[in-house]
């Protein structure tokens, strides 16, 4: 039997990223945001406005980089705190397209092939897909290990990508024989029932892709918008159930359910227990304001962030310097390790 090798004894350190790629919705705060921000009051936490993902599918460039501070003002709305956690656009630090490189040599065909999200997002098509939408996995691990990153909140869709940067990570080590020198991050992901789906159907997620804009709610979407959405929000003709077993054949009821328990910070079964028995013209106005009252603050923060474009500009130049300082000697070492001339 081999020995185990000795593992990372670093510190731990979070890492996230977001892509700049149109409008923030309530499933991008309640599934990410929120917890990002939450992470840290405990956590070395390095969150990053991921745009060198964003172009592996077209973006019009007179419109990423107001995407981008879009972003960050989502994050700064929402109570992050630049002066503790780190906040930069991806695409300023150039050690992540550096570091992808060398993974790319490491990462195997056959473990991207396997990437369901590609076949997803490439569809009939694959053929077109740019190469970079292949490789997206891959520059999403050096995101990661470029700073040693040890935990990293993700929805449930990324899981896999997750268990690929912990393939990269190991298989690194041994090829270059540095045990310990990359942490196997460990992502952070709560059940699907925390997955916040699309208004209209309850087993799609909530997207900003979607076609409909009454799919879902917008972080921008002011009061009466929220109303309107929620009263065409898909349901049924039963009134709510007694209990969460109640919910299970119902994904759009569960899903109205499930963001109103995320959004009061209780469990479903309380908010079933405070509506069993109503119908939804009592239920959707009580969420609508529920939601309407949470919003509204982060609302006019992300309006009074996205006013002071400097402001913005330079919370993110500092975060990349920041980012940089991590990453630099990180590369140092690794230039070392695959033995280049000059490292
Ligand atoms: N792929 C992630 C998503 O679509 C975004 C992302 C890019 C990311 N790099 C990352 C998430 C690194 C976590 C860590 O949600």
């Amino acid at each position: 039997m081999s020995e185990k090798p000795p593992s990372y004894s670093g510190p731990s350190r979070v890492f996230s990223g977001i892509q700049p790629s149109g409008a923030l919705h309530l499933g991008n705060y309640l599934g990410a945001l929120k917890k990002f921000v939450a992470l840290q009051e405990d956590h070395d936490c390095i969150y990053c406005v991921v745009d060198l993902h964003a172009i592996t599918q077209p973006q019009d460039p007179a419109l990423l980089a107001d995407q981008t501070r879009e972003i960050a003002a989502a994050f700064l709305a929402c109570g992050l705190h630049p002066k503790n956690s780190i906040l930069y656009a991806q695409s300023s630090v150039r050690a992540h397209t550096e570091l992808a490189w060398y993974f790319n040599c490491v990462a195997r065909m056959g473990w991207v092939e396997r990437m369901t999200q590609f076949k997803d997002k490439s569809g009939k098509d694959a053929e077109r897909a740019s190469v970079g939408l292949f490789d997206y996995p891959v520059l999403q691990a050096a995101d990661i290990l470029v700073y040693k990153g040890t935990h990293v909140p993700v929805g449930e869709d990324q899981k896999q990508h997750l268990e690929l940067s912990r393939d990269i990570a190991d298989k690194f080590n041994r090829d270059f024989n540095a045990p310990g020198f990359f942490p196997l991050p460990e992502p952070l992901i709560e059940g699907p029932g925390a997955r916040i789906m699309s208004l209209k159907d309850g087993t799609k997620k909530m997207s900003k892709s979607d076609p409909s804009d009454l799919s879902r709610i917008n972080l921008i979407d002011d009061e009466e918008t929220i109303h309107r959405k929620f009263k065409k929000a898909r349901t049924d003709q039963h009134p709510i159930p007694v209990d969460v077993d109640g919910l299970e054949a119902r994904p759009e009821v569960n899903n109205l359910v499930g963001i109103y328990a995320a959004l009061a910070g209780v469990s479903k079964a309380a908010v079933l227990t405070e509506f069993e028995g109503k119908g939804f013209g009592v239920f959707k106005p009580a969420l609508a304001e529920l939601a309407a009252a949470h919003l509204a603050p982060i609302t006019e923060n992300m309006r009074r962030y996205l006013s002071d474009k400097a402001e913005i500009d330079r919370i993110l130049q500092e975060g990349s310097e920041r980012a940089k300082a991590i990453a630099e000697p990180v590369l140092a070492d690794v230039r070392k390790l695959i033995g280049f001339h000059g490292a």
